[in-house]
């Protein structure tokens, strides 16, 4: 058989014909259009050919078809199963061949003109995203076909309409040559995915134009020139600007930054149309080696935005693109990269409106070749560069006007090749006023910012003091990290250690966290699904899981540490000598929008408050500011400053009150808790009493205090691996959570060596070890008591040798399911762990041992409070010598560590409490590096008490 099959354009290189040339994207009051997003008639056939295309002739019969909503994609509809795949293809790579097994959606629908549909023009019918290869018709008429998922096709339609009975029938394929170069990490999801619309073009409406705004900030003035297909005028009022298009003019303005997103509403008349303009005035260059903006140096703190939505996948709604960027805004987010593709058009008018800088990134991925050492990588291959430079032109001529895009990105893990160098110099020539970034480009031949991924913070610094070498190109760039920060599961770690370099060396321009949002599914089997849970027969399971949103979009842990890492006003010092020093970390902004505030709290409980006065700082500047006097002496107890800095007014994105930054500071420390000695444990019977609690003879095992029953106190070195635990299967360094588990610090034994009783105290002496090891810990726990208060002191002496740091080091035991409640000083409201604490703020909390629980897609370890001095819970009070991490689920580690979905998870009769006296770091090693050296909980020799009694307060 030759391959003259009805869909051969599918395995063509080609980006696609029929379509018009790309152009940018805007909406005039003037032209109507009609949206042509609703419910569809749909028919999936198992391959590209099942069907042929009389569905496209007027007088179809679509009765019998499903349904399906445009935007969205038909296997988050009940028509087949989405599939995740991180790099791996999944289909034989032959390109640009695709399986026969070619899931295909005949789409179909009908509709008419609204009578006020002018009868003059032409008219344009507009996918704005079809994933991945579609064929079009209007009424009967093939209007071509197209590939490049996340990017706008347009096609000529006015001479095809009629009044009513318009039939719009598009045949969408899931896999074709274009599948090639869309390997991205992300579902495989195949649809009209974004939105259809059809747009009357008058005559002489204004086809094409270009906004070129720039700001000179020696002078504070803008330069505006609007170049246009066709021409016309252009007005400003706010600025008195009135001039032809093509022609520049000069006048006083106020830039435009992602702090201060300054946009001017601006007219472009052609004969026939009028075209709103929202225009910002800022110049991006490279210069003394940095990236600039209107003359300053900018720190990117920034993420890596998937478009997500647990239901609709990647079709998302205006009011979800919002929710991104407040939340973004909210959590001082100054940056994203659109990783990897353009995203819907709004969101980028959203971007220029609230203030974000953007990374633009092409539809392009081509990471799978590397498992065949990149041959026949479609990149290096002229015959898909047709296909890269229509993907590169249909992103730049979309989004050219976009004032929040400063940086065009050739797309990501596409290795190297002549095709990337020409849509570089394609850019390059067409937009001179942006850079352009592509991280595989090691040695920065197309690409004028040196990037990368995951380095970790040795490199980080090497690079940052110019010692990492390369090209005499790359030498001279600025550097950023497009992804850093792992963010699957708990984590990441490490994010204030990366800041600090950012901060202290000027060419590192700072990076993207990598990701912003789960891309679990919404799943009645399992809460969120992940890859795998659809019996797909290639997948890379929860690492689709890797976000600092939950796919709710509620916010993880790693989001609250992200936040304060990149405050941008820093409030740091010494409560003792009664000062703080104010630092404004904005790159533009001063701080004449914030108020700030101090608190004084004793044992945790704010006393006083009041407003701190602190000058309204220029960027960069910082002010010593006084304190007041403390208002109550601290008789003892604990006390400490806390200043807080948080917008004075409502703004686009906060409200008042909305906090920006905060520090603490120390004044008087707390007095640790002791316990003298003076009731001695009797033995009767069974039992031994201490004080308010009684033991098991036999064992030394604690059964009571006062009427509290307490179940399996023992030393617990184990927790549920994280996925940073458990690292990449490709991490060349030592991956923890393997090592935890072949020692099988998850099975320890406890071997009693001896109960004693003494005067003053019980001892209970143990030998805690994994089978098959010679490695254990000599644990001895002893007991003492002063009548109302019972003390434990835990002494832990490693054995054998421990080559690898401990998960935890602590005691776990059990509480009847009935605890509930709880209370306590220390770091909050949410979880920390050695490097992901700079968020934990020292106060007292309250919560519920459910709300305790970090949901994380994949559950594991989860849900510790770090730096507690105190915490009551089912009627009992802990007080920690020294301070200590407090957990409590209704689940042992071990159910955890089992469980893969959230609703694995039920509650058991026993509300299990850990009390650590310290924690493992937790990094990023699900795909960069591990915890830094200085958060591992090395084995030594160690002892930690905590002092019991009952409270009544949550009992
Ligand atoms: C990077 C890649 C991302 C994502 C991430 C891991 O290599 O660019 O798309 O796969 O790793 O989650």
């Amino acid at each position: 058989m030759t391959s003259s099959t009805v869909a051969d354009y599918i395995e063509d290189v080609s980006p696609g014909s029929g379509a018009l040339p790309p152009r940018a994207r805007y909406a005039s009051p003037d032209t109507k259009s009609l949206s042509l997003n609703g419910s569809w008639r749909l028919r999936v056939s198992a391959t590209a050919d099942a069907e042929d295309d009389s569905f496209a002739e007027e007088d179809y019969d679509a009765g019998e078809w499903a349904e399906v909503t445009v935007p969205g994609h038909w296997v988050l509809q009940g028509h087949g199963s989405p599939i995740y795949t991180n790099h791996l293809y999944p289909f034989p790579v032959d390109p640009p061949r695709v399986p026969t097994e070619n899931p295909t959606g005949d789409h179909l629908r009908t509709f008419a003109l609204p009578s006020e549909w002018p009868s003059d023009g032409g008219a344009v019918l507009r996918f704005d995203g079809v994933e991945s290869c579609a064929r079009v018709w209007l009424n009967g008429t093939d209007l071509g076909e197209f590939k490049g998922s996340r990017l706008p096709h347009e096609f000529a339609v006015g001479h095809l309409l009629k009044p009513s009975g318009n039939v719009l029938a598009v045949r969408v394929h899931q896999w074709s040559a274009g599948s090639y170069l869309e390997d991205q990490d992300q579902w495989w999801l195949p649809g009209i995915f974004r939105d259809v619309t059809l747009l009357h073009r008058p005559p002489g409406s204004a086809l094409d134009f270009f906004v070129h705004a720039s700001y000179d900030h020696t002078g504070g003035e803008g330069t505006l020139r609007v170049d246009s297909d066709v021409d016309g005028r252009v007005t400003v009022p706010a600025l008195d600007i009135d001039v032809a298009t093509g022609e520049s003019v000069t006048v006083p303005v106020r830039a435009w930054t992602a702090e201060l997103p300054y946009l001017y509403d601006g007219l472009l008349t052609t004969e026939g149309e009028r075209v709103p303009l929202r225009i910002g005035f800022r110049t991006v260059e490279l210069s003394d080696g940095l990236i600039k903006v209107n003359g300053k140096a900018i720190l990117f703190k920034g993420v890596n935005r998937h478009e997500w939505h647990p239901e609709k996948g990647r079709a998302l709604d205006l009011e979800t693109m919002r929710e991104d960027v407040l939340l973004m805004k909210r959590h001082n987010i100054n940056a994203v990269r659109t990783s990897h593709y353009p995203p819907h058009p709004d969101f980028l008018d959203l971007c220029d409106e609230y203030g974000l800088w953007v990374i633009d990134e092409c539809d392009l991925e081509t990471h799978g070749f590397t498992e065949q050492a990149w041959r026949d990588n479609p990149v290096d291959d002229d015959r898909w560069t047709p296909a890269l430079l229509d993907r590169a032109a249909r992103m730049v001529e979309r989004d050219k006007n976009h004032p929040s895009i400063v940086i065009w990105s050739l797309g990501n893990e596409a290795g190297t090749g002549l095709g990337l160098t020409a849509m570089s110099e394609w850019i390059h020539a067409r937009d001179d006023s942006r850079l352009v970034h592509y991280e595989g480009d090691i040695d920065c031949r197309d690409t004028d910012v040196y990037s990368r991924m995951y380095a970790d913070h040795a490199e980080v610094e090497r690079i940052g003091q110019g010692l990492d070498g390369g090209t005499h190109k790359r030498r001279q760039l600025p550097f950023i990290l497009c992804e850093y920060a792992h963010a699957m599961g708990n984590g990441p770690g490490g994010l204030a250690d990366y800041q600090r370099l950012f901060e202290t060396y000027d060419r590192l321009q700072g990076g993207f966290v990598w990701e912003w949002i789960d891309h679990g599914i919404k799943d009645e089997r399992y809460g969120f699904a992940y890859g795998g849970d659809f019996g797909e027969e290639l997948h890379d399971g929860n690492f689709v899981c890797d976000g600092l949103l939950f796919p709710d979009r509620a916010p993880s842990p790693g989001l609250l540490e992200y936040k304060k890492v990149i405050e941008p006003v820093r409030i740091t010092g010494d409560g003792a000598d009664g000062t703080v020093r104010i630092t404004n970390a904005y790159d533009f902004a001063d701080l004449s929008a914030l108020t700030f505030t101090w608190s004084y709290q004793v044992d945790g409980e704010t006393v006083e408050s009041g407003t701190l006065t602190v000058p309204s700082l220029a960027p960069g500047e910082s002010a010593d500011v006084k304190l007041p006097e403390p208002p109550t002496e601290s008789d003892g107890a604990e006390s400490q400053w806390t200043v807080r800095a948080s917008l004075a007014a409502d703004s686009a994105w906060g409200a008042a009150g909305h906090v920006i930054g905060w520090g603490q500071f120390p004044l008087t420390a707390r007095p640790l808790p002791s316990v003298s000695a003076v009731a001695g444990p009797a033995l009767a019977g069974r039992r031994i009493s201490l004080g308010p609690a009684t033991f098991d003879a036999r064992t030394g095992e604690l059964k009571t205090i006062g009427a509290i029953d307490v179940t399996g106190l023992r030393l617990d070195v184990w927790r549920a691996p994280t996925d940073n635990d458990d690292g990449a299967s490709w991490q060349t360094d030592v991956r923890f959570g393997l090592l935890w588990r072949k020692f099988g610090l998850h099975r320890m034994r406890h071997r009693l060596d001896g109960v004693e009783l003494s005067e003053d105290a019980l001892t209970v002496r143990t030998r805690v070890a994994p089978a098959a090891w010679e490695i254990g810990f000599a644990t001895v726990y002893r007991w003492t008591s002063d009548g109302s208060r019972l003390r434990l002191t835990v002494s832990v002496a490693p054995e054998g040798n421990w080559t690898f740091p401990l998960p935890r080091l602590g005691v776990r035991f059990g509480l009847d399911a009935s605890a509930d409640r709880v209370k306590w000083f220390g770091g909050g409201p949410g979880e920390g762990y050695p490097d992901t604490k700079s968020a934990s703020l020292l106060g007292r909390w309250q919560s519920t041992v459910d709300d305790l629980q970090t949901p994380y897609v994949r559950p594991q370890e989860n849900g510790a409070r770090p730096d507690v001095r105190w915490a009551e819970l089912g009627g009992l009070r802990i007080d920690g010598d020294p301070e200590f991490w407090f957990t409590a689920r209704r689940w042992t580690t071990e159910e955890l560590d089992a469980a893969t979905h959230r609703t694995d998870l039920a509650p058991g009769g026993t509300v299990w409490v850990n009390l650590d006296h310290a924690q493992h770091g937790i990094g990023s090693q699900s795909c960069g590096p591990g915890p830094l050296p200085q958060y591992f909980l090395n084995a030594r020799p160690t002892e930690f008490s905590y002092v019991f009694s009952e409270s009544p307060e949550t009992s």
